[in-house]
């Protein structure tokens, strides 16, 4: 339990070796569940609870900060790791009110059994005081679940982002300060959970130019203040900018599409593009997600098994399409034995992106020299792809 400002106190715990998210996100830093104490003249609010597993620390910070009432829980998003020591605090606290948005209020019941007359739907921009404090909400869907809110306390001039904004870093330090591995760990959690959602998130980010902020406080990770850093990295990641980079997730049963992703590689860094080969049978799914920020181009390969394309390319091209990186430029190259609908399969996957498919290079075995020119093509074609959209200079 800390002192972010007066009146202010995050309650919640850092949760130092938990290695896995949603059974999908490596935590190579583990993570913490930032929630927050706002103690006004006449009332108090609890932003956010802490993941179940943190119930019986969350208890005894608000024991030692001598909380003997809570007024409002104000839940800004509704998964569980936020949310779900919310069932224990409304028991303990009996005449404490939720404040969310509708959809928040939905969710809390469905997934939490949370009685629906315990809480309070709040409108975009609406304003609670607690005597001293007062909290604006600002209803922001789709940072990274439909229902989401961010809370402004207005005399303090720090906004409650909940999952925005955050990185998933145990941290004994309250703020990012000048910690180098705080932006790597925010960008790992933007690629990972907001990827999908910058558009969304580019607006939002238009609203909250309205407000005039010093602390950014959100409920994984530490806190910014000022927050310029954190704003100018997202203003990078949201923006529809790419560089001049190509990223190969691969895989390779035998060589020869190893072969293939070593001179393809090569024959881009002779062009001056930067390349990220990733091997997927090593690589985390973090470390892709981060690849695809902006990377303008994503060449996936693989060879087939038996009908299709390996397994582990399929993961990679599920996760590629959910993500919606903004990757200008795709295709497919790798080998067959006898047969299979790799690349269609593969292109067929990708539905929720829409970049331009250049030529694929799928070829019978091992690549022989007719291959290889069709690789030295392939790279001569992202080379003037990469110079028409203006992010090669050479
Ligand atoms: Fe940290 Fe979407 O929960």
């Amino acid at each position: 339990m800390r002192e972010v400002l007066p009146g202010i106190s995050a309650v919640g715990s850092p949760d130092w070796d938990r290695r896995s998210f949603d059974a999908l996100v490596p935590l190579p830093h583990g993570t913490s569940y930032n929630n927050y104490m706002v103690k006004g003249s006449e009332k108090t609010a609890l932003i956010d609870t802490v993941d179940p597993t943190k119930e019986y620390e969350l208890i005894c910070n608000l024991v030692k900060l001598g909380v003997d009432g809570i007024d409002y829980v104000v839940v800004n998003h509704a998964e569980q790791d936020h949310s779900g020591s919310l069932p224990m605090i409304l028991e303990l606290f009996p005449q404490a009110r939720v404040l969310c948005t509708e959809k928040c209020k939905d969710l809390l019941v469905r997934l939490l059994e949370i009685e629906p007359d315990r809480c309070q739907v709040v409108a975009d921009k609406e304003i609670v005081s607690l005597g001293g404090k007062t909290l604006e909400f600002i209803v922001a869907p789709w940072v990274h679940w439909p229902e989401t809110m961010l809370t402004y306390v207005k005399e303090d001039r720090l906004l409650f982002t909940c999952d925005l904004f955050g990185s998933h870093y145990a941290s004994s330090d309250l703020f990012a300060g000048d910690n180098p591995e705080i932006i790597p760990a925010a960008r790992r959690y933007y690629a990972e959970l907001m990827m999908p959602f910058r558009k969304s998130i580019a607006g939002h980010m238009e609203k909250l130019a309205g407000y005039d902020i010093a602390i950014v406080a959100p409920s994984h990770g530490p806190l910014f203040s000022p927050p310029d850093m954190i704003f100018s990295a997202y203003r990078d990641w949201i923006s529809d900018g790419v560089k001049n980079e190509v990223v190969i997730p691969f895989v390779s049963m035998h060589g020869s599409t190893r072969k293939m992703v070593d001179y393809l590689t090569d024959a881009l860094i002779q062009r001056g593009i930067t390349v990220r080969p990733l091997n997927l049978e090593t690589t985390d799914s973090g470390v892709l997600s981060m690849s695809l920020v902006d990377a303008a181009t994503i060449v996936i390969a693989c060879p087939t098994v038996l009908f299709g394309p390996h397994p582990l390319a399929v993961s990679a091209t599920y996760l590629i399409n959910i993500l919606r990186p903004k990757a200008r430029f795709m295709t497919v190259i790798g080998s067959y034995g006898w047969g299979g609908q790799a690349v269609e399969t593969i292109k067929g996957m990708l539905t929720h992106v829409k970049p331009e498919i250049l030529d694929p290079v799928y070829i019978n075995g091992t690549p022989d020299t007719g291959a290889l020119k069709q690789l030295d093509l392939l790279a001569e074609a992202i080379m003037e792809k990469h110079r028409a959209a203006g992010i090669l200079h050479q």
